[in-house]
């Protein structure tokens, strides 16, 4: 079968896309096949741009940041797509990153992630994107709650603890 080269060029787009996105969606239930758990991080009141709030998901042994930015993030919360949470282990050796000057930075080997791009490593030794966790605000309260995370927390096998 001859395959002219426009096909060919709209078949691979489309596959492409559908293929390999940037990150990979979090599946609905964790390798364990419980569902991930829904947890109460914070308030919509009580964030202020750039002030990061720590919490812990998908268990107590796993410290993570909840952060409102000044701009729209890729698969950001709120009206202003602005809110985000993302684990506060570097991808690379496991160390604490903290958040500064726009970026989660990593102390140990300089490390930086986006977290307007979905915790792209842009700059360091990292590889891997800081794992996102997804958010849900209830409207009526304000209240947001972590819902489930995109990749997997430095040192783990899987996503179940
Ligand atoms: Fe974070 Fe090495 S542990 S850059």
């Amino acid at each position: 079968m001859r395959v002219s080269r426009r096909s060919f060029v709209q078949v691979s787009a489309v596959a492409g896309a559908v293929a390999s996105p940037m990150v990979a969606k979090a599946s609905m239930v964790m390798a364990d096949g419980k569902p991930w758990p829904s947890v109460k991080v914070g308030s919509i009141n009580q964030l202020s741009p750039g002030k990061p709030v720590s919490f812990n998901y998908p268990d107590a042994s796993s410290p993570a940041w909840l952060l409102k930015l000044a701009e729209p993030a890729y698969e950001g919360a709120g009206s202003g797509h602005d809110i985000v949470a993302f684990s506060g282990i570097c991808t690379h050796m496991g160390c604490p990153v903290a958040f500064k000057d726009g970026r989660f930075v990593c102390p140990c080997h300089y490390s930086m992630f986006d977290p307007a791009k979905n915790g792209v490593p842009y700059q360091g030794l990292a590889s891997d994107y800081l794992p996102q966790i997804e958010l849900r605000i209830d409207a009526a309260s304000g209240d947001i709650y972590a819902e489930r995370m995109s990749g997997l927390i430095w040192g783990r096998q899987s996503d179940a603890a």
